[in-house]
Protein backbone atom coordinates (compact mmCIF):
# COMPACT_ATOMS: atom_id res chain seq x y z
CA UNK A 1 0.00 0.00 0.00
CA UNK A 2 1.27 3.47 -0.82
CA UNK A 3 1.04 6.54 1.69
CA UNK A 4 0.64 10.13 0.57
CA UNK A 5 0.52 13.26 2.23
CA UNK A 6 -2.66 15.54 1.87
CA UNK A 7 -1.09 18.83 2.19
CA UNK A 8 0.34 21.42 1.01
CA UNK A 9 1.89 22.17 4.34
CA UNK A 10 6.18 22.47 3.51
CA UNK A 11 7.39 21.41 6.82
CA UNK A 12 5.13 18.89 7.41
CA UNK A 13 5.75 17.43 3.58
CA UNK A 14 9.51 17.77 4.70
CA UNK A 15 8.50 15.79 8.37
CA UNK A 16 6.66 13.08 6.88
CA UNK A 17 9.24 12.89 3.84
CA UNK A 18 11.85 12.36 6.55
CA UNK A 19 9.99 9.04 7.72
CA UNK A 20 11.27 7.16 4.88
CA UNK A 21 7.75 5.44 3.59
CA UNK A 22 6.15 8.53 2.44
CA UNK A 23 5.22 7.76 -1.53
CA UNK A 24 3.70 11.29 -2.88
CA UNK A 25 2.00 14.04 -1.89
CA UNK A 26 -2.34 15.30 -2.58
CA UNK A 27 -3.14 19.01 -2.44
CA UNK A 28 -6.54 20.84 -3.09
CA UNK A 29 -7.03 24.06 -3.05
CA UNK A 30 -8.42 24.28 0.36
CA UNK A 31 -4.90 22.70 1.39
CA UNK A 32 -3.25 25.75 -1.45
CA UNK A 33 -5.04 28.95 0.11
CA UNK A 34 -4.09 27.44 3.85
CA UNK A 35 -0.73 27.23 2.36
CA UNK A 36 -1.12 31.15 1.79
CA UNK A 37 2.02 30.62 -1.19
CA UNK A 38 1.71 30.92 -4.99
CA UNK A 39 -0.12 27.72 -6.31
CA UNK A 40 3.01 26.94 -8.66
CA UNK A 41 5.53 27.91 -6.67
CA UNK A 42 4.57 25.26 -3.52
CA UNK A 43 3.77 22.64 -5.60
CA UNK A 44 7.43 22.62 -7.60
CA UNK A 45 8.68 22.78 -4.22
CA UNK A 46 6.80 19.76 -3.23
CA UNK A 47 8.28 17.98 -6.09
CA UNK A 48 11.72 19.14 -4.64
CA UNK A 49 11.37 16.93 -1.84
CA UNK A 50 9.16 14.24 -2.91
CA UNK A 51 10.00 12.73 -5.95
CA UNK A 52 6.93 10.76 -6.00
CA UNK A 53 3.74 11.47 -7.77
CA UNK A 54 2.27 15.38 -6.36
CA UNK A 55 -1.37 15.87 -7.29
CA UNK A 56 -2.27 19.84 -8.14
CA UNK A 57 -6.01 20.66 -8.65
CA UNK A 58 -7.35 22.32 -11.80
CA UNK A 59 -9.54 25.45 -10.68
CA UNK A 60 -11.77 25.39 -13.57
CA UNK A 61 -15.38 23.34 -14.99
CA UNK A 62 -15.30 23.42 -18.36
CA UNK A 63 -13.82 21.11 -20.64
CA UNK A 64 -11.16 23.69 -22.99
CA UNK A 65 -10.22 25.46 -19.44
CA UNK A 66 -9.37 22.22 -17.18
CA UNK A 67 -7.08 21.01 -20.12
CA UNK A 68 -5.43 24.31 -20.41
CA UNK A 69 -4.45 24.13 -16.93
CA UNK A 70 -3.72 20.46 -16.72
CA UNK A 71 -1.20 20.85 -19.11
CA UNK A 72 0.41 24.21 -17.58
CA UNK A 73 0.10 22.31 -14.14
CA UNK A 74 1.76 18.80 -16.19
CA UNK A 75 4.61 20.93 -17.23
CA UNK A 76 5.70 22.38 -13.58
CA UNK A 77 7.47 18.84 -13.05
CA UNK A 78 7.41 15.25 -14.25
CA UNK A 79 5.24 13.79 -11.70
CA UNK A 80 2.71 16.19 -11.55
CA UNK A 81 -0.68 14.24 -11.33
CA UNK A 82 -3.08 16.56 -12.60
CA UNK A 83 -6.16 16.86 -10.25
CA UNK A 84 -9.58 17.06 -11.78
CA UNK A 85 -12.98 16.50 -10.25
CA UNK A 86 -15.62 13.71 -10.95
CA UNK A 87 -17.98 15.91 -13.60
CA UNK A 88 -18.96 15.73 -17.50
CA UNK A 89 -16.42 18.09 -18.28
CA UNK A 90 -13.65 16.52 -16.12
CA UNK A 91 -14.24 13.38 -17.50
CA UNK A 92 -13.62 14.86 -21.19
CA UNK A 93 -10.71 16.52 -20.28
CA UNK A 94 -9.56 13.09 -18.59
CA UNK A 95 -9.57 11.55 -21.86
CA UNK A 96 -7.84 14.25 -23.57
CA UNK A 97 -5.11 14.37 -21.16
CA UNK A 98 -4.65 10.97 -20.27
CA UNK A 99 -3.99 9.98 -23.96
CA UNK A 100 -1.33 12.77 -24.21
CA UNK A 101 0.62 10.83 -20.68
CA UNK A 102 -0.39 13.09 -18.43
CA UNK A 103 -1.63 10.99 -15.31
CA UNK A 104 -4.91 12.07 -13.49
CA UNK A 105 -6.24 11.64 -10.13
CA UNK A 106 -9.87 12.04 -10.24
CA UNK A 107 -11.14 13.75 -7.12
CA UNK A 108 -14.20 14.39 -5.30
CA UNK A 109 -15.92 10.78 -6.37
CA UNK A 110 -18.55 9.86 -3.64
CA UNK A 111 -19.68 6.50 -5.68
CA UNK A 112 -17.95 3.82 -7.42
CA UNK A 113 -19.93 4.59 -10.79
CA UNK A 114 -18.69 8.05 -10.54
CA UNK A 115 -15.11 6.16 -10.29
CA UNK A 116 -15.71 3.89 -12.52
CA UNK A 117 -16.55 6.38 -15.41
CA UNK A 118 -13.19 8.23 -14.64
CA UNK A 119 -10.89 5.33 -15.30
CA UNK A 120 -12.80 4.38 -18.10
CA UNK A 121 -12.05 8.08 -19.20
CA UNK A 122 -8.10 6.75 -18.64
CA UNK A 123 -7.42 8.27 -14.71
CA UNK A 124 -4.56 6.90 -13.67
CA UNK A 125 -5.49 7.78 -9.80
CA UNK A 126 -9.67 7.74 -8.40
CA UNK A 127 -9.64 9.34 -5.23
CA UNK A 128 -12.83 8.00 -2.92
CA UNK A 129 -13.70 10.68 -0.23
CA UNK A 130 -14.63 8.21 2.31
CA UNK A 131 -14.79 10.84 5.54
CA UNK A 132 -17.22 13.15 4.10
CA UNK A 133 -19.45 10.50 3.36
CA UNK A 134 -18.91 9.09 7.01
CA UNK A 135 -19.61 12.66 8.60
CA UNK A 136 -23.20 12.14 6.58
CA UNK A 137 -24.28 9.03 7.70
CA UNK A 138 -23.18 6.84 4.95
CA UNK A 139 -20.58 4.23 5.42
CA UNK A 140 -17.82 5.48 2.98
CA UNK A 141 -15.59 2.53 3.19
CA UNK A 142 -18.35 0.29 1.85
CA UNK A 143 -17.63 2.56 -1.57
CA UNK A 144 -14.25 0.96 -1.31
CA UNK A 145 -15.31 -2.62 -1.05
CA UNK A 146 -17.62 -2.35 -3.86
CA UNK A 147 -15.02 -0.32 -5.98
CA UNK A 148 -12.15 -2.64 -5.70
CA UNK A 149 -14.34 -6.02 -6.97
CA UNK A 150 -15.57 -3.76 -9.32
CA UNK A 151 -12.12 -2.71 -10.76
CA UNK A 152 -10.96 -6.50 -10.34
CA UNK A 153 -13.49 -7.36 -12.44
CA UNK A 154 -12.87 -5.73 -15.09
CA UNK A 155 -9.16 -5.30 -14.46
CA UNK A 156 -8.97 -1.60 -14.44
CA UNK A 157 -5.15 -0.73 -13.82
CA UNK A 158 -6.42 2.34 -12.38
CA UNK A 159 -5.32 3.24 -8.47
CA UNK A 160 -7.99 3.25 -5.63
CA UNK A 161 -6.60 6.21 -3.83
CA UNK A 162 -8.49 6.59 -0.65
CA UNK A 163 -9.33 10.19 0.17
CA UNK A 164 -10.59 12.17 3.28
CA UNK A 165 -9.38 9.37 5.41
CA UNK A 166 -9.98 10.67 9.22
CA UNK A 167 -8.78 7.77 11.63
CA UNK A 168 -5.83 4.70 11.92
CA UNK A 169 -9.10 2.47 11.46
CA UNK A 170 -10.11 3.94 8.50
CA UNK A 171 -6.06 2.95 7.02
CA UNK A 172 -6.53 -0.48 8.42
CA UNK A 173 -10.00 -1.19 6.53
CA UNK A 174 -8.47 0.21 3.54
CA UNK A 175 -5.69 -1.98 3.49
CA UNK A 176 -7.82 -5.31 4.14
CA UNK A 177 -9.64 -3.86 1.35
CA UNK A 178 -6.72 -3.40 -1.08
CA UNK A 179 -7.03 -0.16 -2.00
CA UNK A 180 -3.77 0.89 -3.35
CA UNK A 181 -2.98 4.37 -1.86
CA UNK A 182 -4.45 6.22 1.46
CA UNK A 183 -3.70 9.70 1.57
CA UNK A 184 -3.59 10.83 4.80
CA UNK A 185 -3.11 13.90 7.15
CA UNK A 186 -0.39 14.49 9.20
CA UNK A 187 -2.41 13.56 12.04
CA UNK A 188 -3.37 10.23 11.14
CA UNK A 189 -0.08 9.78 9.29
CA UNK A 190 1.94 9.83 13.16
CA UNK A 191 -1.43 7.78 14.57
CA UNK A 192 -0.34 4.84 12.75
CA UNK A 193 3.08 4.30 14.70
CA UNK A 194 1.46 4.77 17.89
CA UNK A 195 0.28 2.09 20.64
CA UNK A 196 0.62 2.37 24.15
CA UNK A 197 2.03 -0.74 24.99
CA UNK A 198 5.15 -0.04 22.72
CA UNK A 199 5.55 2.95 25.11
CA UNK A 200 5.33 1.20 28.49
CA UNK A 201 7.66 -1.67 27.01
CA UNK A 202 10.05 0.64 25.78
CA UNK A 203 10.06 2.42 29.31
CA UNK A 204 10.74 -1.12 31.26
CA UNK A 205 13.23 -1.86 28.50
CA UNK A 206 15.05 1.42 29.35
CA UNK A 207 14.52 0.90 32.81
CA UNK A 208 15.67 -2.10 33.37
CA UNK A 209 18.82 -1.54 31.37
CA UNK A 210 19.84 0.96 33.75
CA UNK A 211 20.49 -1.95 35.91
CA UNK A 212 23.16 -3.11 33.50
CA UNK A 213 26.66 -2.73 35.25
CA UNK A 214 28.52 0.65 32.94
CA UNK A 215 31.59 -1.62 31.89
CA UNK A 216 28.81 -4.82 30.46
CA UNK A 217 26.40 -2.23 28.27
CA UNK A 218 28.53 -1.40 25.18
CA UNK A 219 26.79 -1.76 22.18
C1 LIG B 1 -8.04 14.32 -1.33
O1 LIG B 1 -7.39 14.39 -2.32
C2 LIG B 1 -8.56 15.47 -0.58
O2 LIG B 1 -7.58 16.46 -0.63
C3 LIG B 1 -8.80 15.19 0.87
O3 LIG B 1 -8.50 13.86 1.21
C4 LIG B 1 -10.10 15.69 1.38
O4 LIG B 1 -10.17 15.41 2.74
P1 LIG B 1 -11.17 16.15 3.72
O5 LIG B 1 -12.53 15.56 3.54
O6 LIG B 1 -10.61 15.85 5.08
O7 LIG B 1 -11.11 17.60 3.38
Amino acid sequence: MKFFLDTADISEIKEAASWGVLDGITTNPSHVAKSGRNFKEVIAEIFEIVPGPVSAEVIAVEYNEIVAQGRTLAAIAPNVVVKIPVILEGLKAIKTLSEEGIKINTTLCFSPLQSLLAAKAGATYVSPFIGRLDDIGTEGMEGIRQLRDIFDNYQLATEILVASVRSPMHVIDAAVIGADVVTLPISVFKQMIQHPLTDIGLQKFLADWEKVPADLREI
